[in-house]
């Protein structure tokens, strides 16, 4: 493996030309090479069982499919759950799955121009498309919805037109945020229905290809807390745990998945993204805090009662973030942020100790980071606390170096920042 393909491990670049995980653009995602490299480097095989606590979109679970490995994976964002498991299935009816993709889009044409399509989304939804492909999409939408298929089916259709969304938009920013109000001026706009079509029929090509010859294996895909990871699985069971967790770096999952989860209905507000998602979340991004109820966080009991050098330790960096608080321009709670982060890994690598087999790894892609520019060794803290529970060692391997396209910007601090894979030897 050359060293430039290693360090696009950690992003989703790979995986957006792979057939079945580019159904759907995750940039949180990782790389399927990574978790194809790890099987390979752990001699993982028939019988083995790798698990993922932050399981995303998937990755992990299907390049195990793909290569016969048992795997668990657990995600607590229902929507990227969702997404997860849709792409897990391959057991479809091949000419049903064609006959509903063409039933779909041949009533969405007929009901395109006549759609009753105003009123019924949250503005965001309105802010990004064209009139016309609105109503191809609405139109599409009550096609996919009201189709006599089963379940499995419409998961496939709905997955299609989900990805297709991001296609069409007439919004300037794609991932991570929506921005409706900085329209591409120069964008050319595609035309919905054909770029629906275009996507069902890469992914009956995608599902063909798979139906060929997967080897047996078996997956649970698991809508659940990472935090609980022993309470889903059996002690001592698992070969390897590979993972990429949230960084450190503000990252609101629930507001990146606002296009899709308004558009399906799932969620129509900020409030309700906050109960359905934010709050299951472990602790990374500003957003997630509530100040009343969480003084106590930033104490950080738990890691107290580990180890009182990096409790020390970290006790110092949440100090100076309290301390930048009181001085710095929108009065950001990294402090609790950070508190909360650590507290939240330290029940993440308590459970991954107890499932994990004698000899096993727990491998993490993982970047530090530098909130008002006070710069949090992530993957060393992590390291240390997993030894601090019992782990046997950890090892830090760097892959590359992260913030380069926030250079010109004055406000960020110049903190050199790097994405790295973190081992753990149980
Ligand atoms: C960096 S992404 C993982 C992406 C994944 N490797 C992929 O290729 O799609 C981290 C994921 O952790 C999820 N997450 C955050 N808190 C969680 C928790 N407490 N339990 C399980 N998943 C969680 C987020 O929703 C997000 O999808």
């Amino acid at each position: 493996m050359t060293t430039s393909a290693k360090s696009e491990y950690g992003s989703f670049r790979d995986s957006l030309r792979a057939p079945i995980h580019r159904w759907f653009t995750y940039p949180a995602g990782y790389s399927h090479k990574l978790v194809e490299a790890k099987i390979d480097e752990y001699g993982l095989g028939a019988g083995s069982t790798i698990a993922d606590p932050f399981l995303g979109t998937g990755t992990t679970s299907l390049v195990a499919k793909m290569v016969g490995v048992n795997s668990i994976g657990v995600e607590a964002h229902g929507f990227v759950h969702w997404v997860a498991k849709t792409k897990m299935r391959s057991s479809y009816d091949l000419d049903e799955l064609a006959q509903s993709i063409h039933q779909a889009t041949q009533r969405a044409e007929m009901l395109a121009g006549r759609v009753q399509w105003t009123d019924i989304w949250p503005p965001l939804i309105y802010k990004c498309f064209t009139e016309d492909n609105l109503a191809q999409l609405s139109a599409l939408r009550q096609s996919i919805l009201e189709l006599d298929a089963t379940p499995h089916v419409r998961d496939f259709l709905k997955l299609a037109l989900t990805s297709t969304l991001r296609v069409v938009t007439t919004a300037g920013a794609g991932w991570p945020y929506i921005a409706p109000s900085k329209r591409h001026a120069k964008k050319v706009v595609k035309h919905a229905l054909q770029e629906f079509k275009a996507r069902c029929d890469l992914m009956l090509s995608d599902i063909q290809q798979a139906q060929l010859g997967l080897p047996h294996s078996s997956h649970d895909i698991i809508l659940g807390d990472a935090r609980k990871l022993a309470s889903y699985v059996e002690g001592e069971t698992i070969d390897l745990i590979l993972t990429s967790p949230p960084y450190l770096n503000n990252y609101d999952y629930a507001d990146r998945t606002r296009l899709e989860t308004y558009f399906w209905g799932i969620y129509d507000s900020w409030a309700d993204i906050t109960s359905g998602v934010r709050d299951h979340l472990i602790m990374a991004a500003t957003t997630q805090v509530r100040m009343a109820g969480m003084n106590g966080i930033r104490e950080c009991q738990g890691i107290r009662q580990v180890d009182g050098q990096i409790h020390r330790d970290l006790s110092s960096i949440i100090q100076r973030l309290e301390d930048m608080r009181a001085v710095r321009s929108g009065k950001k709670t990294y402090d609790y942020v950070v508190a909360g982060y650590f507290e939240d890994m330290l029940q993440v690598l308590e459970g991954a100790r107890e499932i994990l087999k004698s000899g096993g790894h727990f491998a993490l892609v993982l970047g530090d980071s530098a909130p008002y520019g006070v710069h949090v060794p992530t993957e060393e803290l992590v390291g240390r606390l997993a030894v601090a529970i019992g782990f046997s060692s950890y090892e830090i391997e760097p892959l590359r170096t992260r913030g380069g396209k926030w250079g010109h910007n004055p406000q960020r601090h110049k903190v050199p920042l790097r994405e790295s894979i973190l081992t753990i030897g149980k």
